[in-house]
C-alpha cells in the first residue's frame, strides 16, 4: 500500500510562483509516488472574515490552479474540507485532549492574533483543525512550509496525546517530505518569503497575472547595489531573481553563473520575466480551459470528497468507539 500523503492550502490571497514553486510542482512530482490527499482547506480560511462569494469563488479557483499545474484527479483526490463534515467532527475531540498552553504557544497564533481586533477562537483552534486534516486519512507525510512545521509538530504531540489517554489510534505523521523545492523570497523585500496575503503591489507574480503585469513587477525587483550579477557577493534580490530562474529552468547552478556573471539588473530582469511568463503561459492556457467547464471541477470535487469521506468516517468511528461515545 502507498503511503498517504496530505497537504492543503487556505482558499484565500492571490496563488503566485512561490506557490508552485515551493509547493504545487512538488506535489505533481511526488503525486504517483503516495496516495496524495490534497485539500482546499475553506474552514481554515474562516478563522478570519471572508466574504462570502469571494470565498466561494476563491475555493473553485484553487481547485482549478491546483489542476492547471498537473495533479492528476485519476490518481489523487481533490476535495473541499467542509464537503467531509468528520473533518469538524474529529477536530471537537482532538480539541478536547489538546491543553490551552500548547495552542498559545503556537507562533503563527501569537502573529495573527496581534494584528486582530478581536480575536476568534478558530484562530486558535486553527492548529487543531489541521491535526484533525491530517490525523483523520492517518497521513504519513505531509509536505508543508517550514512556517507550518509547528503545527505540524503539535499535530504529532496531539496525536501521541490521544494513543496515550485512549490507546493506540492515529498514526504519528513525519514532518515534510525531504523537498527539493525553491523558496521564493518577495520581490519587493526579499528578506521575506513570498506570501498571498502581502499586500504590496511588486511584492508577487500572481499565477494568473498577465505578461505585461509579470513584466512590470519582476523590472521593479529589488536588487542591490552592484552594477552587474556577481554571485558569490550578490545580495538576496539578486539571489531570488537567480533562483526563481533556475527554478524555472531546471538550469544547474554552474550554468546559471556562467550564464549569469556579469549581466547587468536590467538584463538579468528580462531573461527572469521571459522565463517565468513562458512557463506561466500554457499554464494559464489550461486554468482557462479548466474554468470554462464548471460542470466537470464540480465533479472532481465530489469525486474526490466521495472517495476520502469513507476513510476519515472510519477514523471517526474508531475515535468515538475509543472515547466512549455514542455511536
Ligand atoms: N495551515 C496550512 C497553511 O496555511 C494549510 C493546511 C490546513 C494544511 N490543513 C492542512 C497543510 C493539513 C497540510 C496539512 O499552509
Amino acid at each position: 500500500m502507498r503511503t498517504r500523503v496530505f497537504s492543503g492550502m487556505q482558499p484565500t490571497g492571490n496563488l503566485h510562483i512561490g506557490n508552485y514553486l515551493g509547493a504545487l510542482k512538488n506535489w505533481v512530482r511526488i503525486q504517483h509516488d503516495y496516495e496524495c490527499i490534497f485539500c482546499i482547506v475553506d474552514l481554515h480560511a474562516v478563522t478570519v472574515y471572508q466574504d462570502p462569494a469571494a470565498l466561494r469563488a476563491k475555493i473553485l479557483e484553487i481547485a482549478a490552479l491546483y489542476l492547471a499545474a498537473g495533479i492528476d484527479p485519476k490518481d489523487c483526490s481533490i476535495m473541499v474540507q467542509s464537503a467531509v463534515p468528520a473533518h469538524t467532527e474529529l477536530s471537537w475531540m482532538l480539541t478536547c485532549v489538546t491543553p490551552l498552553g500548547w495552542l498559545e504557544r503556537m507562533t503563527q497564533f501569537k502573529a495573527k492574533s496581534a494584528k486582530q481586533e478581536s480575536i476568534g477562537s478558530g484562530l486558535l483552534q486553527y492548529p487543531v483543525l489541521m491535526a484533525a486534516d491530517i490525523l483523520l486519512y492517518q497521513a504519513g507525510i505531509v509536505p508543508v512550509g517550514e512556517d507550518q512545521a509547528q503545527h505540524l509538530e503539535l499535530t504529532r504531540d496531539i496525536a501521541q496525546r490521544f494513543n496515550s489517554l485512549y490507546g493506540d489510534t492515529f498514526v504519528v505523521p513525519n514532518t515534510s517530505l525531504p523537498t527539493v523545492a525553491a523558496r521564493v523570497m518577495g520581490l519587493d523585500d526579499p528578506t521575506q518569503k513570498m506570501s498571498k496575503s502581502a499586500t504590496g503591489l511588486n511584492h508577487a507574480v500572481g499565477l494568473l497575472d498577465p505578461p505585461d503585469k509579470i513584466r512590470k513587477t519582476i523590472m521593479r525587483a529589488t536588487t542591490d547595489s552592484n552594477p552587474a550579477v556577481d554571485i558569490p557577493n550578490a545580495g538576496p534580490g539578486v539571489i531570488n531573481l537567480l533562483s526563481i530562474y533556475q527554478a524555472f529552468s531546471g538550469a544547474t547552478d554552474e550554468e546559471i553563473k556562467a550564464q549569469f556573471t556579469g549581466l547587468r539588473y536590467g538584463d538579468l530582469k528580462k531573461l527572469v520575466a521571459e522565463m517565468v511568463i513562458t512557463h506561466l503561459e500554457p499554464f494559464q492556457q489550461r486554468y482557462r480551459e479548466i474554468t470554462a467547464d464548471p460542470a466537470y471541477l464540480a465533479a472532481i470535487l465530489r469525486e474526490g470528497a466521495e472517495r476520502v469521506a469513507p476513510i476519515a468516517n472510519d477514523t471517526v468511528h474508531t475515535v468515538k468507539q475509543r472515547m466512549g461515545l455514542y455511536t
